[in-house]
């Protein structure tokens, strides 16, 4: 019997040294809706609740009923244009190199491009976390590695990124860059485990980079009823059982798991509403020991373990 909660509740820093990050992290990539208030309403609920890292990107608005590329970043450079002091609480992190159709273009004359046009959509001087969307694995890492150390350099971002790359791409870009890779930011969740199997976590272990896990209730599949979504009814017995036990819901349990690795991911939630941004901070009273988090992976992989 293996006892001791593995729940990760406290701050993260963004870098040796580096800002301090809430547990849980505002997405925006379902950020469409355009009214201005109701906006920042969101931004504010989650900023109150300490989730101060806000994730937005470029293509955000292609979606979700957004009217296209860029629009994501606008609706926020709206809310920081009429709440300035929204903008001085947040850690703000943005991400490029996604260019529909192409679909990724990480060369240097896209990617400044891209992060200059970020810059004036959220009419902010600086980007505090700029992330490379997806890899651009016709752009050497040595041409990226110096469009971000110049990106650094020239004042417009504090820290780099990456997202959605392997571990093999990551160490071939820090291998050129100056500067350190604060983060990756993978798709993990009680749903999707490949970080934990293909090395990405493992690689943050390494390296201090921290992990910024998107889409923590697989984008709401882990919320659907039994039969629906895709995901395994045995996985959703199991993090049931696990919620009731603990006396929150499901989505509770759910961030709960993603901030239980030892790696100390941050769980990028993704709902729109305030009030469940609210109730997925109860993920922060949830103990998980060993034997729940190993229960929650057998769930997920259908198979047990050796
Ligand atoms: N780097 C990448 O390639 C990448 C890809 C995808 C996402 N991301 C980042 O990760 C963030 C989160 O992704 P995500 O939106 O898929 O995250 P998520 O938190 O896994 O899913 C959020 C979705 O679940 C729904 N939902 C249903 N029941 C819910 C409940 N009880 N509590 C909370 N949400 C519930 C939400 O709907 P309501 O809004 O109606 O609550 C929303 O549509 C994005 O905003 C983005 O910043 C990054």
């Amino acid at each position: 019997m293996s006892a001791g909660n593995l729940v990760l509740t406290g701050s993260r820093r963004l870098g040796p040294g580096g800002v301090e990050i809430g547990p849980l992290a505002l997405g925006l990539w379902r950020f469409t809706g355009t009214d201005v208030g109701q906006n920042a309403a969101l931004v504010e609920a989650g900023l109150e609740l300490g989730m101060n890292l806000v994730d937005i990107a470029d293509v955000y608005g292609l979606d979700w009923g957004g009217t296209g590329f860029g629009s994501c970043e606008e609706n926020l450079g709206a809310v920081l244009r009429a709440r300035p002091d929204l903008r001085d609480r947040m850690v703000l992190a943005t991400k490029g190199g996604i260019v529909p159709p192409v679909p990724y273009d990480s060369s240097a004359a896209a990617l400044r491009a891209a992060c200059e046009a970020s810059l004036a959509r959220l009419g902010t001087e600086r980007i505090d976390l700029y992330q490379v969307h997806r890899p651009d694995m016709f752009t050497h890492p040595a041409e990226l590695a110096g469009t971000l150390d110049g990106l650094i350099a020239d004042g417009l971002v504090g820290t780099v990124g990456v997202s959605n790359y392997t571990p093999a791409q990551t160490r071939a870009l820090a291998a050129h860059l100056d500067a350190p890779l604060v983060s990756t930011q993978p798709e993990y969740s009680a749903a999707c485990l490949d970080a934990l199997r293909d090395g990405t976590l493992d690689l943050c272990s390494e390296t201090g980079m921290l992990p910024l896990a998107w889409s923590p209730l697989a984008g709401g599949r882990l919320l659907a009823p039994r039969s629906d979504g895709g995901v395994r009814p045995e996985l959703l017995a199991t993090l049931d059982r696990l919620a009731e036990r603990e006396g929150v819901d499901r989505a509770a349990v759910c961030v709960a798991f993603v901030l239980a690795h030892p790696t100390a991911p941050v769980a990028i939630v993704g709902t729109q509403q305030p009030e469940r941004l609210e109730s997925l901070q109860a993920a922060l009273g949830v103990q998980l020991d060993r034997n729940d988090v190993y229960d929650i992976v057998e769930a997920s992989e259908g198979v047990p373990l050796p």
